[in-house]
């Protein structure tokens, strides 16, 4: 892995007069500015393809806009019909279309979504409430993944999804595989530029850790690879979290090597006895310190209802090797889960994505390629904490009191390790800085299908409650679980730039001084902006 210095950029934030400006509002009658678009996209693209089949208006193309805007919009919370949709989505085939639609968008001042999967926690990827009008760049006609086994690497376009890569990984090899998320429907667009764990995390890390390479749309509507762009962009975009310097096109990644034999299980536990509650504080102690084979994740949720309420936890593990193995492993370091062999199944690797995904037993494989959820489309609200101090039992009682206020099974608390090879790369190697210290990330979800006001107070009480159990100074978060609720009382702060620092130092410690800087080298008109983008300085003299 390469060290890249780091900017010291401090001195900047601290003593320098500071405003970052986040809104460029021009309103012009909807209409012409699509007309305008269309007619500089025209001129600004030079392949054979009829542009006429790449985009989409509300009014000309009514009966397809809403089901293209819904189609991988992943959280039902943002598409009510009161939130604002983009005037057009362009569905480009060619770099010369993404070139061209950021070249035309800037030059009418329109904003620009872009989205590859669709997974954003907020609909960042089709939802602004800060333009008055934007365009939606849609990828997922550029979803091509050329796997190279040789070289152990592959090429992979925006809009393919993880479970499209896991599979023609696996179409070419069964002793390959790439450490990449748990639910197969993740664009890898969006997924790596926030970082990207999943069950091989302990063993290789996080997807951006496993990047060599990247093809990217800068905001000039420039094509740049890794040499191109320079190590500084280049450290940027793997973990800063999307949409903040330029559209990645595609990731080049690095293979890893996967046993022919896996070990998949579940163990699930309803009584909420005593034994139980020394279980999940065993698990604490010893999960981030067993074998880097081993990664067993841990879903904390509310079933039944009347007197027969009562909190699941379902330990899910994942054992790089066979069960006979993996009952050693356990015996030794984690004897209270009572891991039988009945709860074991081996399996080849691309089999257990397709388990831990959480489909059905014996689903085929092909499941990956069809971009199907097994759970179909959510609406939800979500955030996230570290933890790095086991929680003790009396705590672990009073979350699980918690969890019994709750009443949609589809609420949970997601537990997931980290250590192994995540402790051995320094928090500054890429901006993702949840590292050394951390044994688990949690996710917390709840269900905002029906009253999601109750739901969403429920969640953030929660979230206040488990203060002092999680890291503090900052309180970590994780950008790929984007949550608006960040840097939210700051919100009447008349220099925004404190609001973003909220935000930008849970999310990326003191990597956060190091992305304002490449920002403002490589987007100082912010083009590229969010509600939670990477702000740029404007240094007032
Ligand atoms: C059901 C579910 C399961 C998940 N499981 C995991 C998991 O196991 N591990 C994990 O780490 N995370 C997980 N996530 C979180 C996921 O990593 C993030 O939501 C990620 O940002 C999604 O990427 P996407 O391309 O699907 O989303 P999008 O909504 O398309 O994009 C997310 C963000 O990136 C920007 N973006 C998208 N494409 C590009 C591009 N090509 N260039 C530049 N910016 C871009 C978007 O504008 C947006 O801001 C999960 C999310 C969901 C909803
Ligand atoms: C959208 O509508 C326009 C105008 O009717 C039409 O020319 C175009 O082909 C339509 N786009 C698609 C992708 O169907
Ligand atoms: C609890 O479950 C049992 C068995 O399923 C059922 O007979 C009983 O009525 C339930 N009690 C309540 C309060 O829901
Ligand atoms: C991780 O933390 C441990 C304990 O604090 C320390 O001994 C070790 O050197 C750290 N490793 C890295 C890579 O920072």
């Amino acid at each position: 892995m390469r060290v890249t210095k780091s900017v010291p950029v401090v001195s900047y934030i601290s003593f320098l007069a500071l405003y970052f400006s986040f809104y460029t509002i021009t309103p012009i009658s909807s209409n012409s500015i699509q007309d305008d678009f269309i007619k500089c996209l025209h001129r600004n693209t030079h392949v054979d393809f009829p542009l006429e089949k790449t985009f989409f208006t509300p009014e000309r193309n009514a009966s397809i806009f809403v089901e293209i805007l819904e189609s991988t919009a992943q959280n039902q919370r943002f598409l009510t019909k009161s939130l604002p949709k983009p005037i057009l989505i362009f569905k480009p085939v060619h770099v010369s279309h993404v070139q061209a639609s950021i070249i035309c968008s800037k030059k009418l001042g329109m904003g620009l979504r872009v989205r590859s999967g669709g997974h954003d926690f907020e609909g960042m990827s089709y939802v602004s409430q800060m333009e008055t009008s934007f365009v939606l760049l849609d990828l997922s006609k550029m979803r091509q993944i050329k796997v190279d086994i040789e070289d152990n690497s592959a090429w992979v376009q925006a809009g393919a999804t993880l479970g499209e890569l896991y599979y023609r990984i696996a179409k070419k090899s069964n002793r390959h595989g790439f450490p990449a998320g748990l639910c197969s429907t993740v664009g890898i667009g969006g997924y790596i530029t926030g970082g990207g764990y999943g069950s091989l995390v302990r063993k290789y890390g996080l997807s951006a850790d496993n990047v060599l390479d990247a093809k990217i749309v800068d905001a000039n509507g420039k094509l740049l690879d890794r040499s191109s762009m320079g190590e500084n962009l280049f450290w940027a975009i793997r973990g800063g979290g999307g949409a903040s310097f330029g559209v990645i096109l595609a990731w080049k990644i690095k293979l890893v090597p996967v046993p022919e034999t896996v070990t998949v299980f579940t163990v699930t536990k309803t009584r909420e006895q005593d034994a139980d509650f020394k279980i999940l504080s065993k698990w604490q102690h010893v999960v981030d310190k067993l074998v880097e084979e081993l990664f067993i994740r841990v879903a904390i949720r509310p079933i039944g209802n009347g007197g027969n309420k009562t909190v699941m936890t379902s330990y899910r593990g994942l054992f790089l090797g066979g069960q006979g193995t993996l009952m050693k492993v356990m015996n030794k370091g984690f004897p209270e889960l009572r891991l039988t062999r009945k709860d074991c199944t081996e399996m080849s690797w691309i089999e257990s994505t397709v388990y831990n995904a959480e489909f059905p037993a014996n689903t085929p494989i092909e499941v990956l390629i069809q971009v199907k959820s097994p759970f179909g489309k959510l609406s939800f609200k979500s955030k996230s904490d570290f933890v790095k101090e086991p929680i003790p039992v009396s705590g672990l009682k009073r979350i699980f009191k918690k969890m019994m206020q709750e009443d949609s099974p589809a609420s949970f608390l997601g537990w997931t390790p980290y250590g192994g090879k995540m402790a051995k790369i320094s928090e500054s190697e890429i901006p993702f800085p949840h590292r050394n210290d951390t044994i688990f990330i949690i996710l917390y979800n709840t269900d905002t299908e029906t009253e999601p006001s109750k739901h969403i107070n429920w969640l953030r009480d929660l979230y206040s409650f488990m203060t002092p159990y999680v890291s503090s100074n900052p309180r970590q978060s994780y950008v790929n679980y984007r949550d608006l609720d960040l840097g939210k009382n700051e919100e009447n702060s008349k220099v925004n730039f404190k609001k973003a620092q909220v935000w930008g130092t849970k999310y990326f410690k003191d990597n956060f001084e190091r992305l304002v800087m490449v920002k403002s080298k490589v987007d100082p008109e912010n083009f590229f902006r969010h509600e939670q983008s990477i702000p740029i300085l404007h240094v007032q003299s």
